[in-house]
């Protein structure tokens, strides 16, 4: 991620795949990007489409090992990507949570620029983030959105894996990332160089990093950093307390206040590596349920991959569902919220 639009997040997130998925790792990138998803174009196969298998989406696979999922490949005709409001909403969760990836060792995320409603969506929607690679490049302007980048994970507990300074040189500048990174302590992960072969691998959707004049080398000091601080992960001691913090930053589908806010949890209870919760609703079918227990469940996992989640259903009783009605009320989102 990044904040700003244009620093290079799908051309490092394709490279990086490739280096993966080339050294025998098995690979998904799923493109997150719902205006302009372009990871298909830079990988040189925006001519091939998505099928469906048992209602699944099935993926392009670009090679055995390197699996995408995009928007993109859903639909031919690329002026028919306007997803609006709700619908916007949907494809993205069913592009994140029905595609049948297989075995994967690694899943890398390509977002959107920006820091908005949007991506909360897209990062409470998928299970159990590791971390964070965030791009930017050197200028003031970028350095400015790299900092809302690192709040917005910060403020959705994901763990910064590091920063990458792209387009590092004479024309933006250069250190000016790897300063924010000692004066916040955060990881430092290497720098590119502004270089005309990056755009041309772009256009030809060849990798750039199979380049042998000095671009590899940059790039495999990423990569290694990356591997490195992921290999770090502590693990997450769980606490109920960590639990409800969590849910208590888990906004609901339909209703702008989070799950804690409006009542709808209860009970939490973490032992022997599962966390159980009683889901208060207001009527046992509503629509959005099914929606409400994956954010909960991927929200659980995003503090540790590897927790089981149960969930229990009860039923408000009259006095929760009228506390719950009144700040629905207050909070409904409309559509634009989506957009
Ligand atoms: N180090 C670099 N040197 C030269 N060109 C680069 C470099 N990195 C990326 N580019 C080019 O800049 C353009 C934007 O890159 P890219 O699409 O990866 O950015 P992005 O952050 O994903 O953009 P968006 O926010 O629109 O998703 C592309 O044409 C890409 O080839
Ligand atoms: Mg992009």
């Amino acid at each position: 991620m990044s904040g700003k639009g244009g620093v290079g997040k799908t051309t490092v997130a394709v490279n990086l795949a490739y280096y993966l998925a080339d050294n025998d790792n098995v690979v998904g990138i799923l493109d997150a990007d719902v205006h302009g998803p372009n990871v298909l174009k830079l990988m040189g196969i925006d001519n091939q489409h998505m099928g469906t298998h048992d209602n699944k989406l099935v993926p392009i696979y670009a090679t055995p090992n390197l699996r995408v999922s995009s928007l993109a490949g859903l639909v031919s005709d690329e002026s028919a990507i306007i997803w609006r409001g709700p619908l916007k909403h949907k494809a993205l969760s069913q592009l994140i949570n029905d595609t049948e990836w297989g075995d994967l060792d690694y899943l890398i995320v390509d977002f959107p620029p920006g820091t908005g409603d949007e991506l909360i969506s897209i990062a409470q929607f998928i299970n159990g983030i590791t971390g964070a690679v965030i791009v930017s490049t050197p200028q003031h302007v970028s350095l400015l959105d790299m900092g809302r980048a690192i709040d917005f994970c910060r403020k959705m507990n994901i763990k910064i894996i590091g920063l990458i300074e792209n387009m590092s040189g004479d024309i933006f500048g250069k250190g000016t990332v790897k300063d924010v990174c000692d004066s916040q302590d955060i990881p430092f992960l290497g720098m590119l160089p502004l270089n005309r072969k990056i755009v041309q691998s772009g256009e030809d959707g060849i990798p750039f990093y199979h380049d042998n004049d000095g671009l590899r080398n940059e790039f495999n000091i990423i990569v290694q950093n990356i591997l490195k601080n992921i290999e770090n992960k502590e693990e997450a001691s769980l606490s109920e307390d960590s639990v409800m913090t969590t849910l208590s930053k888990t906004i609901h589908p339909e209703i702008d206040y989070s799950l804690t806010d409006l009542g709808m949890i209860k009970h939490v209870n973490v032992k022997n590596g599962t966390v159980s919760l009683v889901l208060l609703l207001p009527f046992l079918n509503v629509p959005v349920k099914d929606d409400i227990i994956s954010l909960i469940t991927n929200a659980i996992k995003g503090l540790d991959n590897k927790i089981k989640v149960d969930i229990t259903i009860e039923e408000m009783n009259d006095s929760e569902r009228q506390q719950f009605m009144a700040m629905a009320q207050k909070g409904w989102k409309d559509n634009t919220q989506y957009t």
